[in-house]
Parts: structure tokens; C-alpha cells; sequence
């Protein structure tokens, strides 16, 4: 295990499984940083689309990344997102950006150049990183990893009632064929494709509250740091 990625927390899985919520909360009882690799995709992507540039367009992105300016802040909440000094933590968090976010994670040069940023931002260890490849790509050496997942409909249902709560409309077999569709896009894509790490962890949270994930994840690393210091 290279000696920087000893720990770092990976937590994977795909959209709808809780992984956000629960990432924060086990950051913060760790006192470690919380890596969001999935905004710095939504980021790019929203760039993307304000410079009307074609999502499968690599030369393209290939220059939009070469000029990125991009600021991950930890926040109350989500993260705080700025991307050329401006927060657009907002606007890079709706379903059509996830979308938006899942087809430039398919070109091979976004994936290089966050990818390298992540591993920068992860050098110094002490951080829980969530994303769909943190455990199989980023850092393959982390010491804790994760896969979190529930089924379509429990994610759909879940979401269905986060966007109830903050008094939007939401239709939840709209959502559910979202989900679906993300999860095609990024299970299928050739390069580092949504999976479980071979030596993660899968937790199926269908039937867990969050409390119960972020408990049985801590208790994991616990342990591990006990034997470790043995
Ligand atoms: O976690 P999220 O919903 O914010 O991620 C948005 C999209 O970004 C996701 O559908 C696929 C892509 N992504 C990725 O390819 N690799 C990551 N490590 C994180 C996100």
C-alpha cells in the first residue's frame, strides 16, 4: 500500500445510494477532508455547457481543461463548488447536470486531468473521496474502501422525497428512469466504469438507515486502526 494512501476512506457507489450524506458525516467524525470527486465532473460539464461545446468532444474539453479553474470548498452542506472564481454549487446540482456530468466522465481526457487533480488533492491522506472509481482508480492504495448501493427504486424513492422536502416537483418514475439511465451510462463506460473495488467493502443500504451505514463504516475503520497499531 503506498504509504500517502494509507488513510484515505474511498467511498463508491452510484447516484441515490446516500453515499454524499453519508461521506460528510463519516469526513467529519473522522476529522478527515471531504473529497467530492462527483462535482468536479458536474463542474466540468457545466463548463461544457456554457462554452456550448459537444460533450463527446474530447479535443474540445481537452482545452476547456487546460484553462480550468476550479475550487472545491467544504461547506455546512455540500460542498462549495467555484469554477472561474464563481459559485455554481447550485446550478452543477440538478438531474440534468448530473446527466450532463455523466457523459464528459466518459471522455478519456476529463477522466486523466481529475483524476490527477484528485490523487493532488489526496496526497497529503487524511480524506474520505466519493465517487463512482475513488477505490479502483484514484486511489487503488486506500486502506478503507467502500461500495455503496441500493436498488433503482429505493434510490428513486429517496430522492423522490429529498426534492418533496425542499418543496420542488418531482415525479418518481421520471426519477427512477434517470437513475436508470445514469447508472447504464456509468457502469458501461469503458474507461474506470462504476464498480466495486475488489477488496471494498459493499454495503446495500436499501434496508439501512443512514446512522446504520455511518456506524458500520466507522466501526470498520476502528477496527482497522487497531490491528494497524497492534
Ligand atoms: O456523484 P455525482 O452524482 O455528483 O456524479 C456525477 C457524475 O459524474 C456521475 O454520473 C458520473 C461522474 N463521476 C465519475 O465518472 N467518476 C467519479 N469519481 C465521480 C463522478
Amino acid at each position: 500500500m503506498a504509504e500517502n494512501q494509507k488513510d484515505i476512506v474511498t467511498i463508491d457507489g452510484p447516484s441515490g445510494s446516500g453515499k454524499s450524506t453519508i461521506c460528510r458525516i463519516v469526513a467529519s467524525r473522522l476529522n478527515y477532508t471531504y473529497l467530492d470527486t462527483g462535482a468536479m465532473y458536474r463542474a466540468v460539464g457545466y463548463k461544457a455547457r456554457q462554452q456550448n461545446i459537444d460533450l463527446e468532444d474530447g479535443p474540445s474539453l481537452g482545452l476547456l481543461l487546460d484553462s480550468l479553474d476550479l475550487t472545491l470548498l467544504p461547506g455546512d452542506g455540500d460542498t462549495r463548488v467555484l469554477l472561474d472564481k464563481k459559485d455554481i454549487s447550485a446550478a452543477i446540482r440538478t438531474a440534468e447536470m448530473g446527466l450532463v456530468a455523466s457523459k464528459v466522465s466518459a471522455q478519456p481526457v476529463v477522466r486523466q486531468k481529475l483524476t490527477q487533480m484528485q490523487q493532488k488533492m489526496g496526497e497529503k491522506g487524511r480524506i474520505v473521496a466519493e465517487g463512482r472509481d475513488t477505490g479502483t482508480v484514484v486511489f487503488p492504495g486506500a486502506r478503507y474502501k467502500f461500495y455503496l448501493d441500493a436498488s433503482p427504486e429505493e434510490r428513486a424513492r429517496r430522492r423522490y422525497l429529498q426534492l418533496l422536502e425542499k418543496g420542488e416537483k418531482a415525479d418518481q418514475q421520471d426519477i427512477l428512469a434517470q437513475i436508470l439511465k445514469r447508472d447504464a451510462n456509468d457502469s458501461s463506460r469503458s474507461l474506470a466504469p462504476l464498480k466495486a473495488a475488489d477488496d471494498a467493502v459493499i454495503i446495500d443500504s436499501s434496508q439501512l438507515s443512514i446512522d446504520d451505514v455511518v456506524h458500520f463504516i466507522l466501526e470498520k475503520v476502528s477496527a482497522s486502526l487497531a490491528n494497524s497499531t497492534k
